[in-house]
């Protein structure tokens, strides 16, 4: 089938470039001459693992090309996904689906012949109606079914999500797109992955559902190791011991320093705006998003009292910028707020990220930046991990201990022991495990 995949990020390219791995002939459009250009060169514009292989793999076997001209790429596809971005619309928090509208009245200039067009971002229940409206309006001749298959992949394992998802959710109104879809997936559909077909203002609710779920589970366990702190428990017990209960399910039960990323965030903000104007709030997640928020300064705070109370002057290593690990993304990264509240309270920040670096430097304040934990750690006061990066789980202690200032480890992610900590001779405070 040729697809179209208009929208090169995280989404766009390891949907586009898995598509083409399932045999399909696509085309990933973007915008962004630059990361087009870099695409064509063979250097992929993100981090994200395995990424390079499979589209250097599909590229040469010709399934798999790249092109800023949308209207070439529209022209003669049978579906077009849209996964451009749906941040939060600056002031308000609701989505802003300016680049969706944008590539829809695009969309709707080239097709030709029958063409579903598929809404892959994440976007508030309703769009769907509006996408139609434009491209209908746009072009009256257009023989279009507009059909809503939000993506529930993960960054740092999109490839294996793309792949092997737990389900794929497909919202369609009539049953021609349906089919069309079917053949789409067809492959993933062999491998067993439940498709599920409802109509499209479901499929546009099931994603943001899903986000607020999740959402809501982590603030749960974050208020919980907040509670177990104070009541002398021990946070990672009790997630464990709740977590058994199949009922609940041990995922997105890990303690931390807050959801960030380039969906949560944004998603349970724009539902939260959608069911006020619905007249129905979602008073849940309004509190998930609230208690979020004040938790990620109250990390910085964590430190700085690790620290006696006062780190003015003091300098404090940084370890994981990104959101999360095997990712460069650092959309609404706890390390943001984290740092800031270091900055703002005086401190010197030396930060190491294995791959957030670029991109942080965009969004923190001036700090210092090195190329390794242990660069990070000399003269170091006190050291933070805030994402939990495979190479941080085997820091050789004695060796901090010798570059460090002063021996202190605030583990925000609980990879580590509290003895086996304490028995080095660092001071150390983790998160609901007191
Ligand atoms: N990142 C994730 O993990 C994830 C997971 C599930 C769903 N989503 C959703 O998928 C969507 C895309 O997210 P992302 O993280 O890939 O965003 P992104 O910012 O990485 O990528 C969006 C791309 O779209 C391009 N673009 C914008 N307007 C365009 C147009 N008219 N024509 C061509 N290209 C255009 C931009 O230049 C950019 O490269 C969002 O709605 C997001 O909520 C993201």
């Amino acid at each position: 089938m040729r697809i179209a995949m208009i929208g090169s990020g995280y989404v766009g390219l390891v949907s586009g470039a898995c598509f083409a791995d399932f045999g399909h002939e696509v085309v990933c459009v973007d915008l962004d001459e630059t990361k087009i250009e870099k695409l064509r060169q063979g250097v992929i514009p993100i981090y994200e693992p395995g990424l390079d292989q499979l589209v250097a793999d599909n590229v040469a076997a010709k399934r798999l090309s790249f092109t800023t001209d949308l209207a070439e790429a529209v022209v003669g596809a049978e579906v077009v996904f849209i996964a451009v971005g749906t941040p939060s619309r600056r002031g308000d928090g609701y989505a802003d689906l300016s680049y969706v509208y944008s590539a829809a009245a695009s969309i709707a200039k080239a097709i030709s012949g029958f063409t579903v067009v598929v809404t892959k971002s994440t976007v508030p229940v309703g769009t769907g109606d509006e996408v139609e409206r434009i491209i209908r309006e746009t072009n009256p001749k257009a023989d279009v079914a507009v059909v809503s298959n939000p993506e529930f992949l993960r960054e740092g394992a999109a490839i294996e999500d793309f792949k092997r998802p737990d389900r794929i959710v497909v919202g369609a109104d009539e049953e021609r797109a349906r089919a069309v879809m079917s053949r789409v997936y067809r492959p993933l559909y062999l491998n067993q992955s439940p498709l599920v077909f409802t109509n499209r203002r479901t499929a546009e609710t099931i994603k943001y559902a899903a986000n607020a779920f999740l959402a809501m589970k982590i603030t749960f366990i974050n208020e919980m190791a907040d509670f177990c702190e104070k009541a002398g428990a021990d946070v990672q017990d009790v997630a464990r011991g709740i977590g058994l209960d199949k009922r609940i399910g041990s995922k997105f039960l890990n303690a931390g320093p807050g959801y960030g990323g380039s969906c949560f965030p944004k998603d349970t903000m724009a539902l939260v705006k959608t069911a006020q104007d619905l007249g129905t709030p979602v008073r849940l997640i309004e509190t998930a998003v609230a208690v979020n928020d004040q938790r990620k300064r109250a990390m910085g705070r964590k430190v700085i009292t690790l620290c006696g109370g006062n780190v003015r002057g003091k300098t404090i290593a940084v370890l994981g910028l990104t959101f999360k690990p095997n990712t460069d993304d650092m959309r609404e990264a706890p390390s943001i707020a984290v740092v800031q509240a270091l900055v703002d309270a005086g401190a010197r920040v030396r930060a190491y990220d294995p791959q957030g670096m670029k991109a942080a430097a965009h969004l923190l304040p001036p700090i210092d930046y090195t190329d390794s934990a242990y660069e990070a750690s000399e003269g170091a006061d006190c050291m933070v991990i805030v994402t939990e990066w495979n190479e941080f789980r085997s820091l050789d202690f004695k060796r901090l201990k010798k570059s460090m200032k002063t021996p202190a480890l605030v583990d925000l992610r609980n990879i580590y022991k509290r003895t086996e900590i304490e028995s080095q001779g660092f001071a150390y405070e983790s998160i609901g495990r007191r």
